[in-house]
């Protein structure tokens, strides 16, 4: 058997760092503004401590995790990412391959540089289709009609982009999609000959569900997307049959109205901060959001998840679900479809070990009882109309 080519997420992120170009690796690990919603993201899960339990027997362990109606193999996924084909070719494909085999949800991105249809026709039913809502309400309903057709049963419509954050690094990099090479991206290619090389065989990845659009209207990543509104949502949920999350609810007033248009599921995230510099720990909301939406709601979380420690974390914070970004894309960076894998083995045996150090056999046993103390809550209870409150609780779900 080969090497482990890394034993952690911070050694695939060093690794991918060495072998990428500057302008992919920062496309994928940068954040919006001064960066400290992602360093946020980060130490505010590490400060959360778990009760460590003994003397349980913890010899048989599950991971298996139920989710709107079905059981996922781990508790967590893959969050939705744009143009993974940068990362390595075939990206997209390396996800959605390891999610059937991990038996994991993969969500894709409409900003994917593979088709919907071909990750739909790959996935088994693992894959979910994400949606961005602007620059052309014509192409956003396209893409809604070809998930349909395509066989998508899960529906995720991200809400926390009105506007691209201002990521300095891909500003400073001139990072764009589609790809416009100047000087200084030459230099920075030339010097990673081997990501150069087989980038340039396969082709420069390109937003390829829109390059398929008939209502195409020329692919622009910072086109405002601020025109999706509540009445937005109230058509989504009227037109869109199968099951609808909403991704990128941070505040717990938001998450009461987003419930009471008739959601099936939340996603708590701040985008990795990557949206708002100034946000906080997505982690630090999710208490709260739970609180005000009560306890059977499905709730998803993601926002700086490096390990399985950090899922655990998650669970026992209030998410019914955990999805992980840039780790993902970290280990493809690092060793291709081998860091995928090792990736998936690191994750699934640090939940695994966790719960045995936790006294628990399941994580469908993780609650706020394997926190180590009570987190403060984030906010104000005050801050959520009662109103809105009574209409949460009586609506579907
Ligand atoms: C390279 C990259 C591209 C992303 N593209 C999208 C996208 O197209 N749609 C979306 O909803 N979120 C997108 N996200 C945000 C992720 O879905 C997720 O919210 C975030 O990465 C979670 O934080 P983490 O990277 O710390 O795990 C992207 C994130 C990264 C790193």
């Amino acid at each position: 058997m080969s090497p482990m080519p890394f034993f952690c997420t911070d050694d695939a992120r060093r690794l991918a760092r060495r072998r990428l170009p500057r302008l992919v690796f920062d496309y994928v690990d940068g954040a919006a503004g001064d960066e400290t919603a992602a360093a946020l993201n980060r130490s505010a899960l590490q400060s959360i401590r778990l009760q460590p339990r003994v003397l349980e027997n913890v010899e048989a362990r599950s991971l298996v995790k139920s989710l709107l109606g079905q059981d996922y193999g781990l508790p967590f996924g893959i969050a939705p990412m744009g143009m993974c084909n940068l990362v390595a070719p075939g990206a997209d494909r390396l996800l959605t391959e390891e999610a059937v085999r991990r038996n994991v949800p993969h969500c894709l991105s409409c900003l994917a540089s593979t088709t919907l249809e071909d990750i739909r026709a790959r996935s088994g039913g693992h894959a979910w289709f994400q949606i961005y809502v602007g620059q052309c309400m014509a192409l956003a309903k396209e893409l809604i009609d070809r998930a349909e057709a395509a066989g998508y049963e899960v529906l995720v419509f991200t809400v926390d982009v009105p506007l691209v954050g201002r990521r300095l690094r891909d500003l400073k990099n001139g990072f764009q999609v589609p790809f416009r090479m100047g000087p200084r991206q030459f230099a920075d290619f030339a010097v990673h000959p081997r990501w150069s090389l087989r980038t340039l065989l396969s082709g420069a990845p390109k937003p390829m569900n829109y390059e398929t659009a008939e209502n195409a209207v020329g692919f622009d990543r910072n086109a405002s997307r601020a025109n999706a509104d509540w009445g937005f949502l109230a058509w989504l949920r009227n037109r869109w049959k199968g099951a609808l999350i909403v991704k990128g609810v941070m505040s717990p007033a938001d998450a009461l109205r987003v419930k009471a248009a008739g959601v099936d599921a939340i996603w708590v995230s701040n985008h990795g901060g990557r949206q708002l510099g100034s946000a906080p720990a997505a982690i630090q909301a999710l208490p709260q959001i739970r609180r005000t939406v009560g306890p059977d709601f499905p709730l998803l979380f993601d926002s700086g998840i490096r390990s399985g420690e950090d899922v655990v974390k998650a669970l026992a914070m209030g998410a019914d679900f955990s999805m992980l970004g840039r780790p993902f894309l970290y280990a493809i960076g690092a060793a291709g479809a081998k860091g995928m894998t090792t990736l998936f083995d690191i994750l699934e045996e640090d939940i695994s070990t966790t719960l045995a150090q936790i006294g628990l056999t399941s994580v469908e046993q993780v609650d706020g009882n394997a926190l180590a103390s009570t987190p403060e809550p984030h906010g104000d209870d005050r801050d959520v109309p009662e109103r809105l409150v009574e209409l949460a609780h009586t609506a579907k779900g």
